[in-house]
């Protein structure tokens, strides 16, 4: 029998890649998404990948009564992977409540029907936003939590509280939280990728619309960061590759190897790119110019950060595999079959 796993935020960017991992390694991944933020073709996406139809329930996750119903219906479900939030800083600026409403609403329903239903496992989405600034790099897991400067970075340092507390009240339970640095990339088919809404906020997003014509120009956010061609630096983590890693976590919770209730993993390459770096390998890696401006610094954002992946290699067992090369290639690809499909309008 296929162990069944939960996938909230299925038809996402990062949970849509995790389906199709978690099919390859034998398990058998039921999405649960209110497609707030995806578009259910991706299901055809996944089935072109797999030759396997995705199992769909299209319930929000804010609903205890229809997660509720959902569990009686699916009995066994071993392990759930939150992926279900809402994840653009500026709108939570915003629209504070609705992030706190979603975000921490959904994983508390989650959390309140796990021993109800008998499901003892579950890996969380966190992010790198959760260490800020950080004062030493690259970062490790113990690097302190810094003051959140947005209203989905608070989701996400309260999100991590409420599950430890969780898991320390419920002794049954174990939680993996993975600290996502930057995710870009698609699947290599080209069958499944991003889908910003509107105008990306996300820089590699926004670099293959403009090669593709859909923006003018890209614009740099300030060139005069204390870094060595004066642009900010992250650490850009290949979308598989980091779905891979949410294989690995289920694995690891119900193989029994967890060597803490509630383990903390950074899901990174250990190598830190900066703006300029990216446009320009984007543009070798693919041939394709991008036009470019330098602007103001954007509020909010983080001179450098890059992980420390070793905690993740060793007592994971994973590592990013993928080249930078190969990722920007792959968004290419994907930002190409947009095209072909959308047009350029
Ligand atoms: P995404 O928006 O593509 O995927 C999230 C999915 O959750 C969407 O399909 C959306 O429709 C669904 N969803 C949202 N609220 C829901 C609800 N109440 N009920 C059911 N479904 C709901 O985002 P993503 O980039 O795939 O991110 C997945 C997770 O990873 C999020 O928790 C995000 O905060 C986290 N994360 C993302 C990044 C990143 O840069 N992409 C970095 C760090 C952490
Ligand atoms: C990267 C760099 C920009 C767009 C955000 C969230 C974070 C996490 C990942 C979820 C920055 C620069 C960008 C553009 C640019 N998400 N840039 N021009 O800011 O590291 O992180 O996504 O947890 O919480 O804050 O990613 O892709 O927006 O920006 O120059 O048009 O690219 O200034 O230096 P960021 P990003």
């Amino acid at each position: 029998m296929k162990k069944k796993v939960l996938v909230t935020g299925g038809t996402g960017y990062i949970g849509s890649h995790t389906v199709v991992e978690l099919m390859n390694a034998g398990f058998t991944p039921i999405i649960v998404d209110n497609l707030s933020n995806s578009n259910i073709s991706v299901l055809e996406g996944i089935k072109k990948i797999t030759g396997i139809e995705p199992i769909f329930e299209n319930i929000d996750c804010k609903d205890y009564i229809a997660l509720d119903r959902f569990f009686e219906k699916y009995q066994g479900i071993e392990a759930i992977i939150n992926f279900a939030a809402s994840k653009a800083v500026g709108e939570s600026v915003e629209k504070p409540l609705l992030y706190y409403r979603n975000n921490l609403m959904s994983l508390v329903n989650l959390l309140e029907l796990m021993p109800k239903h008998g499901i003892n496992n579950i890996v969380f989405s966190s992010s790198c936003t959760v260490y800020g600034q950080p004062d030493v790099l690259p970062v490790t897991e113990q690097s302190p939590i810094k003051p959140a400067t947005s209203p989905y970075g608070s989701t996400k340092q309260m999100s991590e509280t409420i599950i430890a507390d969780t898991v320390y009240a419920y002794s049954n339970l174990k939680a993996i939280l993975l600290r996502y640095f930057n995710p870009i990339g698609a699947h290599p088919s080209g069958e499944i990728g991003e889908l910003p809404n509107g105008i990306p906020n996300n820089l590699l997003p926004y670099v293959t619309q403009t090669a593709r014509g859909l923006r003018e120009k890209l614009r740099v956010f300030g060139d005069d960061y204390n870094t060595e061609d004066g642009s900010c630096i992250r650490d850009f983590i290949n979308v598989v590759d980091l779905a891979k890693a949410h294989v690995v976590a289920v694995k690891r919770m119900l193989e029994n190897k967890s060597e803490k209730p509630v383990e903390i993993f950074n899901l990174g390459t250990g190598r830190g790119v900066s703006v300029f770096e990216l446009v320009s390998a984007f543009e070798k890696a693919t041939g394709v110019k991008v036009p470019f401006e330098v602007a103001p610094r954007r509020d909010g954002d983080i001179e450098k950060v890059w992980a420390d992946t070793s905690y993740a290699n060793e007592v994971l067992g994973w590592k990013a595999q993928e080249t930078l090369e190969n990722t920007l290639r792959s968004a290419w690809n994907w930002e190409q079959k947009l095209m072909s499909r959308d047009g350029n309008s």
